[in-house]
């Protein structure tokens, strides 16, 4: 069976606009030039992107193993076939649209250079588009600290709790808790880390926190189950991290910042009372503040990172 390593299958079932047709058999330029790509992409992300030499061979690959009586060329029945073979769900009528679409000489046959490569470059190419956009979001997403006092809907938060409790979990734990704090509970919050500075006797800076943490739109606390067994609490722990950080990618993908903190205040017994927390049972991670980021969040300092990958990659054979 041939293994199609395109990601991204439903790409492949009728592109939206016509292939865009290659001069000859494999020159690709013109789909190079076609794809349109943010400026601010970089060399790197763009190295393996766009069809290559690997992918055209593993195009024929595929063509010749459903062109059944090595014709050159593919009939509605094996093109059929080969939709199957790919897990591409598509039914008969797709098949012959398909077939019909890909035909475009009406020759009764799907040739490989005119007709079947240059659709499946462009599925490729829509694959690596996809797959590039997600590793963008990761790439960038950076940590918001100056909110917008904008309300962020309902909506947002839930589809931020969805894509966090998809996170690896061992032995299916689900050890987290999400606990979505309203402005009442927040403001309590704040007057508790102003109390405490000001029992420092910073009482400017009690003043100017409590402002500031009242002004932020959006405040969830994030707990994870405790466990007598140390390891268990400790994979478990690593899970509701997993889950954070994906709550915190849904959030940056629709254009929200967010900032995990973890600081003291979030371990005492009075935050757990604010928000419900039973302290035998459970353990606050920490809170995730989101909101608009003040200037967009293109305003948000880009890079971040000093180590590289090679700085952080070690290898043993
Ligand atoms: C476990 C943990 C605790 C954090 N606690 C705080 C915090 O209390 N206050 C804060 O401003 N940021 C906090 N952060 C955010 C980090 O400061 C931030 O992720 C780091 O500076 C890297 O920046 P970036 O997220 O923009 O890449 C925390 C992050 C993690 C992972």
């Amino acid at each position: 069976a041939v293994t199609c390593t395109v990601s991204g299958v439903s790409s492949f079932v009728l592109p939206s606009a016509p292939p865009i047709r290659p001069t000859s058999g494999n020159d690709l330029r013109t789909l190079r030039t076609q794809t349109q790509i943010s400026a601010e992409t970089s060399e790197d992300q763009l190295n393996g992107l766009f069809t290559t030499t690997d992918d055209i061979e593993h195009a024929r690959e595929i063509f010749d193993t459903f062109d059944r009586d090595q014709s050159g060329s593919l009939t509605a029945s094996e093109l059929g076939k080969m939709l199957r073979m790919l897990s591409i769900d598509a039914s008969d009528e797709d098949a012959r649209a398909l077939f019909k679409y890909l035909d475009v000489d009406d020759s009764g046959a799907v040739s490989f250079d005119e007709e079947f490569l240059p659709w499946y470059a462009e599925a490729a190419d829509n694959a690596k588009l996809d797959t590039m956009a997600v590793q963008n979001v990761l790439l960038e997403r950076r940590t918001v600290t100056q909110f917008d006092a904008t309300p962020i809907s309902e909506g947002v938060l839930k589809r931020a709790i969805a894509c966090a409790i998809r996170a690896p979990n061992y032995s299916e734990s689900e050890p987290w808790r999400f606990i979505s704090v309203g402005p009442e509970t927040a403001r309590q919050i704040a007057q508790l880390r102003g109390d405490q500075l000001m029992e420092n006797g910073n009482y400017e800076g009690a003043g100017a926190k409590m402002k500031r943490w009242m002004g932020i739109p959006g405040w969830c606390v994030v707990t994870t189950k405790l466990n007598d067994d140390p390891i268990v609490e400790r994979e478990d722990f690593a899970s509701t991290a997993s889950a954070v950080q994906n709550f915190m990618i849904s959030m940056w993908s629709e254009g929200v910042g967010s900032r995990l903190t973890c600081g003291d205040i979030t371990q005492t017994k009075e935050y757990a009372d604010l928000v419900g927390v039973n302290r035998a049972k459970e353990r606050v991670v920490g809170c995730i503040w989101y909101g608009f980021a003040k200037g967009g969040l293109a305003s948000v300092k880009k890079g971040g990172r000093e180590k590289g990958v090679d700085d952080v990659l070690s290898s043993v054979p």
